[in-house]
């Protein structure tokens, strides 16, 4: 056991380290171009030239970004993901083949207002987060555009892993002391992220990626936004469309808009649980599935358990049953660390004032007992070849996108013997690859909730 004199010291040393954002005002000039855009001038303001009655999507397209280099200087090697909001693509760089990246295509087929508003928001607060935890991003590139479009690509260090594929193969077999290695950057990156006022809101295993030498980098921030202060005492009203549905929180899915970082902390949790359950614990099919799977392992959803649910939109609307909490008790039956279970249960805490946060749960005991968080590099090492979701096998009945480790999962989920939705089906996996955000690549009316300075700036 560690003292808590030695606790203190690491975590103050920590904590000094993760508050150290990056200046925004130090970035290279390369993003001029797309931050003229996503100032959303018009046009002709900027570029005297330019038509004002040109259409956003012209304008791009006439327009020659003088600082995004030609995203053909990378040679594409292998796809490895596909979104909601675009494909991505291991490649490397042509003049120095030993510097691999990621590239991931900024989708504007259906753009009618130019630049997709999720790269934006991408583009905008990675620029800001730079950290140990958090995906760098290198750069914006676009092809040159000839009788096509051009594209636009936001090339990443590469990752060889996420954590949904490492997950879903079966002979990576993580040790108690790895788990936690994983858990504590995973919570670094996050307590990075809430110091610094931004919220993830889709944090999932599949946007949680792992490099060969163990490094956890949070990535996905395409649903990201910074935190309002709200100066008028208001209450913020942020979009609860937001988070892939099996790692949505209650408040959200119950209508709540002025919420914050405990959102993120709830999928912390989902994805610990899946550390050990090895696919998602809670696989609802409908928002209203999901808050009965909720209820059922967190009990009920009363004012006694969280006072002022009564206040949210969908409360008297929603009929949630009333059973009794069980979080412990089901998750030992795969988790055997007791400081583990006490985590999980604080992560899944129903009443979101009350969640633990970031920065309490890298103080809690279970980071700091026998076995102590230790590198995954030796497992890594092991393994063959790049470990991502997209890659993961396909359920040999499964209609197309549909991810094996969801319908072939070697654990059951928590769920399983309580009800169908416990078990996901074909078709609730390949619904899952267009978005269990709740919302369609072509569907943006979504941020329409969020003003648009608000939601990038
Ligand atoms: N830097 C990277 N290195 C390696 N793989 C990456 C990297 N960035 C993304 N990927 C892979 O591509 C997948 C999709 O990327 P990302 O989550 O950023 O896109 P998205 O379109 O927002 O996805 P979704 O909407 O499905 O969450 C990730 O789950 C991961 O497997
Ligand atoms: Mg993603």
């Amino acid at each position: 056991m560690v003292t808590l004199g030695q606790r203190r010291t690491a975590l103050s040393l920590e904590i000094k380290k993760k508050l150290q954002l990056s200046c925004f005002f130090n970035r290279p000039l390369y993003l001029v171009g797309v931050r003229a855009m996503s100032g959303h001038v018009p046009p002709s303001s900027l570029f005297p030239g330019v038509q004002s009655s040109l259409s956003n999507a012209k304008y791009i397209e006439n327009y020659n970004f003088p600082f995004c280099e030609e995203v053909c200087k990378y040679e594409k090697l292998a796809k490895i993901g596909q979104g909601t909001f675009g494909e991505v693509f291991k490649a490397r760089e042509k003049r120095d083949k030993n510097k691999i990246v990621a590239l991931k295509k900024v989708l504007m087929e259906n753009e009618k207002e130019g630049f997709p508003i999720t790269a934006l928001r991408e583009i905008r607060i990675l620029q800001q987060l730079r950290h140990e935890n958090i995906v760098n991003l290198i750069e914006i590139c676009n092809s040159k555009a000839t009788q096509y479009k051009s594209t636009f690509y936001l090339v990443f260090d590469f990752c060889e892993h996420d954590l949904a594929g490492l997950l879903s193969n079966y002979y990576v077999d993580f040790h108690p002391g790895e788990v936690k290695m994983i858990m504590k950057q995973l919570l670094n990156g996050l307590c990075f992220i809430h110091g610094n006022k931004i919220i993830h809101r889709d944090m999932k295993a599949a946007n949680v990626l792992i490099t060969k030498q163990g490094v956890l980098k949070l990535a996905d921030f395409g649903l990201a936004r910074a935190i309002s202060i709200n100066k008028s005492g208001q209450p913020n009203r942020y979009t609860n469309r937001v988070v892939t549905l099996w790692y949505r929180p209650p408040e959200l899915l119950l209508g709540e808009r002025n919420y914050g970082p405990p959102v993120d902390l709830w999928g912390a949790g989902c994805i610990m649980a899946e550390m050990w359950t090895r696919a998602p614990i809670m696989q609802g099919e409908t928002e209203q599935g999901q808050l009965k799977l909720i209820a059922e392992l967190c009990g009920p959803i009363t004012p006694e358990s969280w006072p002022g649910v009564e206040n949210l939109d969908l409360y008297r609307i929603i009929d949630i049953p009333k059973k009794t909490r069980t979080v412990k008790e089901r998750l030992r039956r795969y988790v055997k660390d007791q400081y583990a279970v006490d985590l999980l249960d604080k992560l899944l805490c129903l009443n979101p004032a009350k969640r633990i946060d970031a920065h309490a749960a890298l103080d809690h005991d279970y980071f700091w007992t026998d076995p102590m968080p230790e590198s995954l590099e030796k497992t890594l090492s092991q393994l063959g070849q790049s470990m991502f979701e997209f890659l993961a096998p396909r359920h040999p009945g499964g209609s197309q996108g549909t991810v094996g480790r969801r319908a072939g999962t070697p654990i059951p989920p928590v769920g399983v013997g309580s009800t169908s939705a416990g078990l996901v089906t074909a078709a609730a996996a390949a619904s899952g690859r267009q978005g269990h955000h709740g919302y369609h690549q072509s569907d943006l009316s979504v941020f329409a909730e969020e003003s648009y300075m608000d939601r990038v700036f």
